[in-house]
């Protein structure tokens, strides 16, 4: 046995092991014997803590900075929208000539073009019909309820006398594309306005109708500089801004006023995300956006291991135009999803901006109802008191419960349904006013009506570098190598020395198990032996008396 533990000591990979054995003086045994056991130590403590960072499933990410290859930079959608949602004209002059070449409303032909009659009052409730209800005014007073029934009768009336739904109505009273952008120049293509507004398609948003160019991986920058992106000449209409009503609106949430433009991902939701965040348009002036990618990388969160993790999903499968249920099914668009879905399961109706499925629209009371009763859950759900102020009413426990449910059902779908790659974009806004001479110039050469001045808008990408997050888990490749770090830097071992150390155990035990057989078969022997020497004694005193 000796012998044997005297080959592995010697012989073993682990060399360690050597050491303590070549050794010659006593010092130096112990010197590499106590190394040792502090080693082996260190190694057991890193590899059980590297098997419970594993089986954690902690999601680790990693940011770098890269710079874009010879295809540049895709550009990111871009959405215009009119934070005064209706042109004063239309509302006031009923129909415009662009209402039947849009094919918005085909029976408005055989009508004579006569008025609206859409007075401030009727326009302010026909702006919380198409916008979001935090717009509404709260305390409501006498007064300001008989104006409130007094102008959904008269846009009852006048969906009714023109044969309209309330979408038709709300597009007919905004502006088109072409009455918008005047030009604009993408990827060095100089288009006139109704040829920009090919590229542009329009959607029904919480804040009217706008007017979405849907970013494409083939429209690119490839150079930085500011006119190597997405230049825009609008034109902003003057003195077109509708009256408000302040027995309708809460006058201090629509101070913003003028056209709006949003940049934003082709994955995020436009129809809400028009609301948070975007850039007014300063008219007479030059507005340059300039932009920051940050690209997200979650192709490497499910690794083989990840049995229940469901596969990302692929960017190009998802189109808000085609699926919209799709769209909103997945970590990026979850909140509004939640809105979306819950706001149908518990009216059952739907908003301008936020429809799902081809539901009618809700009233205005209905929209109130419902959309109080679901953001004070939402408000439970993630424990702020945002919306601690909403006006209390009698809640239905029946109606929260329900709320509570779609809630927490739409959160658990969503919340772990990954997109592979998505881009988040940050950007900058200067704004320089435009030269008055040279402002008359691109007046002419763009043709621009009279009333109306004109904003040139920049989109570029200011730098060619942009941030890369990957997000991964760890992978049992990465397990393995690290094993393999700690064991040849701790123990300098690796599987050979297992494999030894293994062997050697199986020696050992079976040199072990055959010498104690040979004790046992020893002492049976010997006691055997001594037996029937003392049965010989005994025969022997029986005898002899
Ligand atoms: C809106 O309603 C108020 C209150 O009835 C009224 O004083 C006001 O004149 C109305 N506005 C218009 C433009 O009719
Ligand atoms: C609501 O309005 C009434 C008068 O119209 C006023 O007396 C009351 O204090 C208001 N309540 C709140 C919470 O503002
Ligand atoms: C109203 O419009 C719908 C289609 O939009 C049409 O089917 C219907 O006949 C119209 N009604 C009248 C009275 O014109
Ligand atoms: C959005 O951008 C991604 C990334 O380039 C692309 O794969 C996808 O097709 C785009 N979506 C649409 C609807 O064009
Ligand atoms: C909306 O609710 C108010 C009371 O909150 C009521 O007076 C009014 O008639 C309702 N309007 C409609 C169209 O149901
Ligand atoms: C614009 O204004 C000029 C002078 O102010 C006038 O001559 C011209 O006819 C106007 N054009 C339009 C389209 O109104």
């Amino acid at each position: 046995m000796k012998k044997l533990m005297r080959s592995f000591m010697s012989e073993t990979t682990c060399h360690g092991f050597s050491h303590i054995y070549r050794s010659k003086s006593l010092f130096m045994k112990g010197f590499w014997t106590i190394s040792l056991l502090v080693l082996m130590l260190t190694f057991w403590f890193s590899v059980l803590t590297l098997f419970a960072e594993f089986l954690e499933r902690k999601i680790i990410s990693q940011t770098t900075t890269e710079r874009a290859d010879m295809t540049g930079l895709q550009i990111p959608s871009l959405i215009i929208c009119n934070r005064n949602f209706f042109s004063m004209k239309k509302l006031q002059s009923g129909a415009g000539p662009e209402r039947e070449t849009q094919g918005l409303n085909p029976c408005q032909a055989s009508h004579s073009p006569s008025d609206f009659g859409l007075d401030s009052n009727a326009s302010s409730y026909l702006m919380l019909m198409a916008g979001n209800p935090i717009l509404a005014k709260t305390n409501l007073s006498e007064e300001d309820q008989a104006v409130l029934r007094q102008a959904d009768l008269a846009v009852r009336n006048v969906l009714w006398q023109r044969n309209l739904t309330l979408s038709q109505l709300i597009n007919a009273l905004s502006y088109t594309c072409e009455e918008l952008i005047a030009s604009c120049m993408h990827n060095f293509n100089y288009l006139k306005g109704s040829e920009c507004c090919k590229y542009y398609v329009h959607t029904e948003t919480q804040l009217g109708l706008c007017h979405m160019y849907v970013s494409r991986p083939e429209s690119r920058q490839v150079l930085n500089g500011e006119y190597m992106g997405v230049s825009l000449y609008l034109s902003v209409p003057e003195d077109d801004v509708p009256d408000l009503s302040r027995h309708i609106l809460d006058m201090t949430k629509v101070t913003k006023f003028g056209l709006q433009m949003t940049v934003t991902s082709n994955l995020t939701y436009p129809n809400l995300a028009v609301v948070s965040q975007g850039t007014t348009v300063t008219p007479g002036a030059h507005t340059s956006i300039a932009l920051q990618l940050t690209e997200i990388n979650e192709e490497k969160v499910k690794t083989p291991i990840d049995v229940w993790e469901p596969p990302c999903i692929p960017a190009h499968s998802l189109d808000f135009r085609q699926d919209v249920g799709a769209f909103l099914d997945n970590n990026i668009n979850c909140f509004d999803g939640i809105i979306l879905r819950c706001f149908h399961e518990m009216c059952g109706c739907a908003l301008y901006g936020m429809r799902l499925e081809d539901t009618p629209m809700c009233t205005l009371n209905e929209t109130r109802d419902c959309y109080r009763l679901l953001f004070l859950e939402l408000s439970k759900f993630m424990n702020t008191n945002a919306f601690d102020n909403l006006p209390a009413g009698d809640e239905d426990e029946v109606v929260l419960e329900k709320a509570r449910q779609c809630i927490v059902y739409v959160h658990s779908e969503c919340q772990n349904r990954r997109v592979c790659q998505h881009s988040e974009y940050d950007y900058t806004v200067t704004t320089s006013p435009i030269h008055p001479k040279i402002m008359d110039v691109i007046v002419q050469d763009l043709n621009i009506e009279n009333a109306s001045k004109v904003a040139s808008v920049t989109v570029f990408f200011s730098t060619m570098d942009y941030t890369l997050i990957k997000l991964s888990r760890m992978s049992q490749e990465e397990v393995i190598s690290d094993l393999g770090g700690y064991m040849g830097l701790c123990l300098g071992s690796s599987i050979i020395t297992w494999i030894e150390i293994v062997i050697y155990k199986v020696t050992l035990i079976f040199t072990f198990f055959k010498a104690v057989t040979k004790v046992f078969l020893c002492k049976l022997q010997h006691s055997e032996l001594e037996s029937s020497f003392l049965k010989a004694r005994n025969l022997q005193q029986n005898a002899q008396p």
